[in-house]
């Protein structure tokens, strides 16, 4: 382990004790203010995006893309800050890291995306999952990259990367639905978005494609449910449909359990969570760094069948820029989880020239009377 991951679990333990001596005068402080720079402890903007936050044995740990100031291509990796408490966090520094070597899967000047990690109580390993494109491909590549560490703060070891579900068909397609996915052509289809060729792709069209090779894997979440079986939720087939995948028990590979979700829908920066019974999945559209409005979807199994309801957000984002909620207040999501008892949707304003200033939005979800998720804009956190 290196200095600076001894450096970062001293400052854990001292900030456990700070945490208990400081509790009462912070109590009433709001943890932070939604969409403003949010600075480590010291100082510096918290450059950890399309991430997610990890609690085990005490403390938190946010993992997300260590961005440069300039470019989209990865120098650094993945990085990891620790808190005790949701409001100070330390720079643990990378979790991950790029290779110098030429030809390696995670080349410096590699795309990693959207890092997802969890505790494996099987092999006691840290599992990261993230979306990774090879270097100079821009985002052809499109695979699903593993990672494994015996410590929070990593330094994670790259496992492999990979598309999914070679030869193999999904849960939720009949034979019937096999027959008519084999009979399209992708070749054949020189224009998009027309009704013949949205019908195409619902029937599996770029599915088939890919059938032999495997399918794609971008943006992408992890979800694990109160049985512990956990899932691989993937924006695929050209980020026109949703593969919802069941993971091995080492968390390194799939069981090619798997179904497909709102085929052509173009639904990315999946979130999912369960509440009760219900199984509920928030997603953005497909605009690049440009905010859209979200999209939400239900169900009582995770294999579905995933209905489609009105987006969650509601109000304007006062403050800064005034988005409004049919623009998911200018953020795109990262991570659903329960933190200290709130459901929390967690979010990127992304600032493409700047993507390293990219801020960070927190809102708690709330349920309606019907059950049914409810996102308001919330300005000052309290966690
Ligand atoms: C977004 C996606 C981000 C990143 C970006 C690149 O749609 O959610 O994770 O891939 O496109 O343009």
């Amino acid at each position: 382990m290196n200095t600076r991951h001894n450096t970062c679990g001293r400052a854990i333990a001292l900030a456990c004790l700070l945490a208990v001596v400081v509790a009462t005068a912070f109590a009433q402080d709001s943890a932070f203010v939604n969409g403003q720079p949010w600075p480590d402890v010291a100082g510096r903007h918290i450059n950890a995006h399309g991430g997610c936050v990890l609690q085990h044995d005490g403390a938190y740990y946010w993992y997300g893309e260590q961005r440069p100031d300039r470019g989209y291509t990865m120098d650094g990796g993945i990085a990891v800050y620790s808190s005790t408490d949701l409001r100070q966090w330390t720079d643990c520094g990378l979790a991950l890291r790029t290779s110098p070597e030429a030809g390696s899967d995670i080349e410096r000047g590699c795309i990693m995306e959207r890092p997802k990690v969890l505790w494996n109580e099987r092999t006691r390993r840290f599992v990261m999952l993230f979306h990774l494109e090879l270097k100079g491909r821009g985002y052809e590549a499109a695979r699903v990259a593993f990672a494994e560490s015996e410590s929070p703060t990593g330094p994670f070891r790259f496992v492999r990367s990979t598309r999914l579900h070679a030869q193999t068909w999904p849960l939720n397609m009949s034979a019937a639905d096999i027959e008519a996915a084999k009979q399209t052509d992708a070749s054949a289809w020189k224009e998009w978005w027309t009704p013949e060729w949205r019908a195409e792709v619902e029937k599996g069209m770029y599915l088939w494609r890919d059938f032999e090779s495997g399918q794609m894997s971008r943006d992408q979440t992890v979800f694990t449910d109160t049985d512990g079986r956990t899932y691989h939720i993937t924006s695929s087939q050209e980020n026109l449909t949703l593969l919802i995948s069941e993971l091995t028990d080492d968390y390194l590979g799939f069981t090619g359990r798997y179904v497909m979700v709102a085929p052509g829908g173009q639904n990315e920066a999946p979130c999912l969570f369960r509440q009760g019974d219900d199984y509920w999945l928030i997603c953005s559209g497909c605009t690049g760094w440009a905010p859209n409005e979200a999209r939400m979807f239900k169900a009582k199994s995770i294999w579905g069948p995933w209905t489609q309801l009105p987006s969650p957000f509601q109000g304007v984002a006062t403050g800064f820029f005034n988005m409004p909620a049919n623009k998911t207040f200018g953020a795109q999501g990262n991570f659903i989880t329960r933190l200290n008892g709130q459901l929390l949707f967690m979010a990127d304003i992304w600032n493409p020239r700047h993507l390293a200033r990219s801020l960070h939005i927190w809102l708690p979800i709330h349920f309606n009377d019907e059950g049914t998720p409810v996102i308001p804009w919330t300005g000052n956190i309290e966690l």
